[in-house]
């Protein structure tokens, strides 16, 4: 089917409990094991490429390549641009067929995120494309950065409601604890926050930086109000250790596909866990929308009653 945008997809997820995986794809290999999943697993999937992404693949392949993804598949797809640098790229975007944005005014003075944010929420808005911003900062690696820092980068409830109000975003990333391009799972998201967030904010909520985090912590958070949550490190990773091991199982080998499909279904194998950890594994119907989530989440949830 052709590409659809990620408001619809967010709005069922926020109203039935569900997250939407977002996962970053930089290669067809990548984009094929997403969309493999999905199809599977009957699950909406937005693919989201970076502004990283656009400089390796160029945005024609890049953009060309998830519409592709999406026109052959039977499960709705949406196309992301992820952490968008600034108001023209969001313009050359949407000029290319995205059917979702990003502006990551995060570093920004706030007064300056919301003028800018505000600005591509209405020229997207004009032809019916959704906008995401980020609110509080998710930093880049622990490695580099400390407990304290983390935590004094969060959102703050309050102003995640006046920045709402005042850009019309349709979803928010709030900054609750996770830490981009962590190599282990092993943060635990502000759930308290969360909630605050979430009694003042009545759009969908994205987490960003997610292969840091434990999988307990992340379904916490789809009960209390994530409804898309952004994947990357970790199907990079699944990636390369496919690559290095179908390389010293056949060091001789000058085929590039003969390694590259095992690096192909292990994406697909890492994104049909996660959408089944989401939740959002069977919510598509045979009509191709939604139906209520079968929940095949695997995480113990015990703690939560
Ligand atoms: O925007 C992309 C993500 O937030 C991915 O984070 O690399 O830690 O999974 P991650
Ligand atoms: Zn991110």
């Amino acid at each position: 089917m052709p590409l659809v945008t990620s408001k619809e997809m967010l709005e069922a997820a926020h109203a039935n409990h569900f997250a939407v995986g977002a996962f970053n794809a930089n290669n067809m290999e990548q984009i094929q094991g997403i969309i493999d999943a999905a199809n599977e697993e009957k699950s909406p999937v937005i693919l989201q490429v970076s502004q990283g992404a656009i400089n390796y693949a160029g945005l024609g392949y890049a953009s060309a390549m998830v519409k592709i993804a999406a026109e052959e598949s039977s499960v709705p797809v949406a196309l992301h641009l992820d952490h968008g640098p600034s108001y023209e790229q969001n313009v050359i975007c949407l000029r290319a067929g995205f059917t979702s944005l990003m502006f990551d005014g995060s570093k920004l003075p706030y007064e300056e995120n919301i003028a800018i944010t505000s600005k591509i929420v209405q020229m997207a808005n004009t032809v019916g494309i959704p906008v995401e911003a980020e609110l509080g900062r998710v930093l880049q690696s622990r490695d580099s950065v400390s407990e304290e820092e983390v935590k004094a980068a969060m959102t703050d409830p309050d102003q995640a409601a006046d920045f709402v109000s005042r850009t019309g975003i349709s979803s928010l990333a709030v900054a609750i604890g996770s830490v981009h391009a962590m190599e282990a799972a092993e943060a635990e998201l502000d759930i308290e926050r969360l909630k605050a967030i979430r009694a003042k904010v009545d759009i969908p909520l994205v987490l960003h930086g997610s292969s840091g985090v434990k999988e307990s912590s992340e379904v916490e958070a789809i009960q209390y109000g994530i409804s898309k949550i952004n994947v990357a490190t970790m199907l990079n990773q699944a990636f390369i250790h496919a690559l290095i091991g179908a390389y010293e199982s056949d060091p001789k080998n000058i085929d590039p596909r003969k390694w590259l499909v095992k690096s192909r279904d292990a994406v697909k194998e890492v994104v049909r866990g996660k959408m089944r950890l989401f939740g959002s594994s069977g919510t598509v119907s045979s009509s191709g929308f939604f139906s209520a989530p079968t929940s095949h989440r695997s995480a113990d949830l015990g703690h939560l009653e």
